[in-house]
């Protein structure tokens, strides 16, 4: 059993080193309801090719809408489709550090509070709510620089897997920094979506 990944034991910090919590923590309450509110007017963009994902982009180029739709939304990474285990780049490559613009739509809810504390404590690049749909995997994938959760409604079956680790985060307004440099995966696995706060973090050094 030795090889069996236990997601409800309690890990050592050192099985972590890939999810760390940071010392930072927003209001749950108040993350949910400015959920809410935008989910209210704005449906996630669920055009972007990726089935059972979608996106609502917090910060744009200063200036330029198109900055946030398309392939823009997602950005490049490096999957092994195949049996052949070769590894190939999908999508564009994003210029992160030009994404400093709230999205003036959101800035009465509580995400730009939120978009400013963590924009003193950690150089941002895009700023995204996106959601995982109920039952649902991502690809097996690399990003090209590590991500910042705040999970705002999950559930238990909801896991990230980094390399060989599992872990859940739960939405209490924590906020963790994943190490997205490494082979990774999300899925689903309640029968709720899962919407998570994730930011591309241009100055974090995993060791
Ligand atoms: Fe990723």
């Amino acid at each position: 059993m030795n090889n069996v990944i236990s997601i409800n034991k309690k890990k050592p910090n050192d099985m972590l080193a890939d999810f760390q919590k940071q010392n930072i923590k927003f209001d749950i309450n108040k993350l949910k309801s400015a959920c809410n509110e935008i989910l209210k007017t704005k449906g996630f963009d669920t055009s972007l090719g990726i089935p059972h994902f979608a996106a609502i982009s917090l910060n744009q180029i200063p200036g330029d809408p198109d900055s946030i739709k398309g392939n823009k939304v997602r950005g490049v990474y490096w999957t092994k489709p195949d049996s052949t285990g070769v590894e190939v780049s999908r999508d564009v490559n994003i210029d992160e550090s030009k994404y400093t613009e709230f999205v003036k739509d959101y800035e009465n809810t509580y995400f730009k509070f939120v978009y400013e504390e963590l924009s003193k404590k950690f150089k941002l690049g895009r700023v995204r709510l996106l959601l995982k749909e109920p039952r649902s995997t991502l690809s097996w994938h690399r990003d090209p620089e590590p991500r910042l959760h705040i999970p705002i409604y999950t559930n238990p079956g909801a896991i990230m897997v980094i390399d060989n680790i599992a872990h859940h985060m739960p939405a209490d307004g924590s906020v963790w920094v994943t190490n997205n440099l490494k082979y990774h995966n999300a899925f689903n696995g309640g029968e709720e979506n899962r919407v998570h706060l994730v930011a591309c973090v241009l100055d974090y050094k995993f060791n």
